[in-house]
């Protein structure tokens, strides 16, 4: 049998006459009066069929009983349709096949829900995955991320990195998020970890003189999820030896464009804009700013230097600053959405979240009763105040008003419901991030890129010199309209210089042996210096299918509970097989 000459989305007005075979699934069917349409739906798109009684009154009678998802084979006649009944949104609008023979190769029940609508309860599209997946939206998804890995490896390859496998048994080390584990049935009491990035290996792969690697890596994360963000995800995940920052930047900018051109046909401009991270935070509150937004953070600090308001005066005395954002044109918030935004800011660790609303020429304010006609005037000048704006204050230590105004900023931006043009990319190197954070909770320095990362040549001093929160690390961010889509450093490559860094953040001698003495070891046999990147392929793609959520990018992802409901995973196993594994549950079921 053959079942097929032309798949759904290919006949047109020059295959008219022609016989054709289609496979496919029933669409949609309307009943004319006898004549029976149905729209014929492949992976590759639609064609309408057509029934006629008069002339093929056998097959007409048999497309009666066709339903929604039935999957059928159909021949017949390319024809050309009846004028004015074109369909000029579709491929192949201006045809349709008049039916000859048809077989019915799958009847399909009633279905949990009408593949053509957009489905609000998405744990429903999880648990029927296979149906969701045929919607064309969903199809077109997962096209485009096929060719986007497809272009990830052209271009890598062209470049002569080799695409090398590395575990997913490997060992638990601290990399940032929480290991999931697999217990070792052949070696009881240890375990594996799944690779939250395969980074140790990929520098063991330069240790290994590989030069060129890359790996369209699959990495597992025990973290809290949201809509960027899942247990497991995959990154385009890239080393090379014998580099710099600038190889890494002119490499990716190189498949970006390659990217975009697959993806959407557009060319986009590179170099890309760099920041550091110093300036980020200043200006946007965000080491992944999305600056596709004019609202900046402003400093006025100086502005309030001698003021009578205690909070601003209180902020600066103590070391701090005073920072403000104009929010043009939200002076019409409601008292709710005030009452929301600086709730939101003492989420972030802010005291209170003051305002000024400037409208019918007045200053409406609870606050600028303390302010001077001169700082009054000052402010004016320094936020370019209109009637119509809403300005927002920040005063605390510099950090805390960094991230709330940076919070607020994103709520206020939502609020203005600004529409951006969907194709508007602003792509944003993020450089110079600090090497270690001072982990509050754990009265510790943390790595804030990983324990891997190099500092800055110019900073090994103050390193040495135990200012550990002014050295800056070779690290970079690739940042797209305020999505974190990849992150990298050059690395440490002297065994010294790791030890260094592994006992700042706490891991002791003893304990560098255990967890690390693989990568120590391997430092002292000859490692060329080297780096590298990883890109978060789910978030890019995410970007590109102007997706809401990285759900819609996976053919089969967890939900916010962790779970994958279509195959109900996790799920409780047999008593045997954790003997097996020498595991005993605590958990009472
Ligand atoms: P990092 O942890 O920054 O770096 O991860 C790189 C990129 O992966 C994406 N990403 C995620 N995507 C979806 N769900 C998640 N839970 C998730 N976590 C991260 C982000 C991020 O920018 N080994 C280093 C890279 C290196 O140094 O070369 C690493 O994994 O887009
Ligand atoms: P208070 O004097 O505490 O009543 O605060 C007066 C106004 O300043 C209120 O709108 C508070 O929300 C706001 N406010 C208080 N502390 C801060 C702060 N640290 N930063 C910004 N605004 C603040």
């Amino acid at each position: 049998m053959n079942f097929r000459t032309h798949n759904c989305a290919a006949l047109r007005t020059e295959d008219i006459g022609k016989s054709a075979t289609l496979s496919g699934w029933v669409s949609s069917r309307r009943d004319h009066g006898g004549v029976i349409f149905i729209d014929l739906r492949d992976r590759e798109g639609l064609t309408q069929v057509v029934f006629r009684p008069e002339e093929y009154p056998a097959v007409a009678e048999t497309a009666h009983l066709l339903r929604d998802e039935d999957v059928i084979l159909v021949t017949g006649k390319v024809a050309k349709r009846l004028e004015g009944t074109e369909n000029s949104k579709l491929a192949t609008g201006a045809v349709e096949v008049v039916a000859e023979e048809m077989t019915v190769l799958n009847k399909a029940d009633v279905l949990p829900f009408p593949l053509d609508e957009k489905i609000a309860n998405e744990d429903l599209r999880l648990v029927h995955r296979y149906l969701d997946l045929r919607r064309p939206t969903m199809a077109a998804n997962l096209r485009l991320r096929h060719r986007v890995i497809k272009t990830v490896r052209d271009v890598l390859d062209g470049e002569g990195f080799w695409e090398i496998e590395t575990p997913i048994l490997s060992k638990s080390t601290p990399e940032g998020a929480r290991d999931f584990l697999v217990p070792s049935r052949l070696n009881p009491g240890t375990f594996y970890a799944l690779p939250q990035a395969p980074q140790q290996y990929k520098q063991l792969l330069m240790a290994a003189g590989g030069e060129k690697y890359f790996q369209i890596a699959r990495c597992f994360r025990d973290e809290d999820l949201r809509a960027d963000r899942q247990p497991e995800f995959t990154q385009a995940d890239i080393e090379m030896s014998f580099m710099t920052a600038e190889d890494i930047f002119a490499l990716i900018e190189k498949m970006f464009v390659a990217v975009f051109c697959e993806a959407w046909g557009v060319e986009i401009t590179t170099p890309f804009c760099r920041m550091t991270y110093r300036e980020a935070m200043d200006r946007f509150g965000s080491d992944k700013p999305d600056t596709r937004y004019a609202q900046e953070i402003v400093d006025v600090g100086d502005v309030f230097a001698a003021s009578e308001f205690k909070v601003f005066r209180g902020a600066l005395d103590g070391g701090g600053v005073v920072r403000a954002l104009n929010a043009k044109g939200l002076a019409k918030i409601t008292t709710g959405q005030i009452e929301e935004l600086t709730e939101m800011a003492k989420q972030f660790g802010a005291k209170g979240l003051a305002f000024i609303k400037c409208e019918n020429g007045e200053w409406k304010s609870p606050i600028v009763k303390f302010f001077s006609e001169v700082e009054k005037a000052a402010l004016q000048e320094r936020l370019q105040i209109e009637e119509g704006d809403l300005i927002l204050f920040g005063a605390d230590k510099r950090e805390v008003v960094c991230e709330v105004l940076g919070r607020v900023r994103l709520r206020v931006v939502e609020m203005l419901g600004i529409q951006h043009d969907p194709r508007r990319l602003d792509f944003l190197w993020v450089v110079d991030f600090p090497l270690l954070a001072w982990r509050e909770e754990e009265q510790k320095w943390n790595a804030v890129h990983h324990p891997f990362t190099r500092p800055k040549a110019e900073d090994i001093a103050l390193l040495e010199g135990e200012k550990f929160g002014e050295v800056r690390a070779e690290a970079y961010d690739i940042v797209l309209n305020g999505v974190e889509i990849g992150g990298g450093s050059v690395r440490i490559h002297e065994a010294n210089l790791q030890a260094k860094m592994f006992s700042v953040l706490g891991v002791d001698e003893a304990k560098q042996a255990v967890m690390f003495g693989h990568l120590l070891k391997a430092f002292r046999f000859g490692t060329p210096p080297h780096g590298g990147i990883a890109l978060g392929l789910d978030r890019l793609v995410m970007l590109l299918a102007h997706a809401e959520s990285i759900r819609d990018v996976i053919a089969f992802p967890k939900n916010n509970r962790g779970v994958e409901l279509m195959t109900a995973s996790p799920s409780v196993v047999d008593f045997k097989q954790l003997r097996e594994l020498y595991i005993a549950s605590t958990k009472k079921s």
